[in-house]
């Protein structure tokens, strides 16, 4: 995890219609995997977020009930779906809308988000 939390700017980044990010977590959370476009628009590096927790890019505006219905369903071996607003390593803000579920085969989790429609 970063040592110091960035603070929002208040900028919000958007990325394309066609783009998608994805993740992979282990079943704690820890990042696995991310494409480049997760890398680009969270401004994360890829060495700083593989092998780090998901929540390198919490938004302080997002509600905590919001990740403990997205746990709870997880563990109910379910998908979730949410709008979601994450927060970027240079302070900026994007809102996705997140399905994350689990990965029955391999026992992790995967997370696609596509741009706010
Ligand atoms: C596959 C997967 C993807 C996740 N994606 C996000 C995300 O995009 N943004 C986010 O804030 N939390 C995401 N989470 C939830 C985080 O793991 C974490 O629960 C959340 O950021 C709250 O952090 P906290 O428990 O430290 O307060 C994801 C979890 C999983 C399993």
């Amino acid at each position: 995890m970063r040592a110091t939390r960035v603070r929002p700017s208040g900028i919000e980044r958007t990325f394309g219609d066609h783009e998608m990010i994805v993740t992979k977590t282990d079943p704690r959370g820890v990042i696995t995997y991310a494409n480049d476009v997760f890398l680009r628009v969270s401004a994360i590096p890829e060495h700083e977020a593989v092998g780090h927790p998901h929540n390198v890019i919490r938004h302080p505006d997002m509600p905590r009930a919001v990740f403990k219905l997205l746990w709870d369903t997880l563990e109910e071996q379910k998908e979730i779906f949410a709008y979601v607003v994450n927060l970027a390593a240079d302070g900026a803000h994007y809102w996705v809308l997140a399905h994350v579920t689990p990965s029955y085969d391999a026992g992790g989790l995967s997370l696609i988000q596509i741009s706010e429609v």
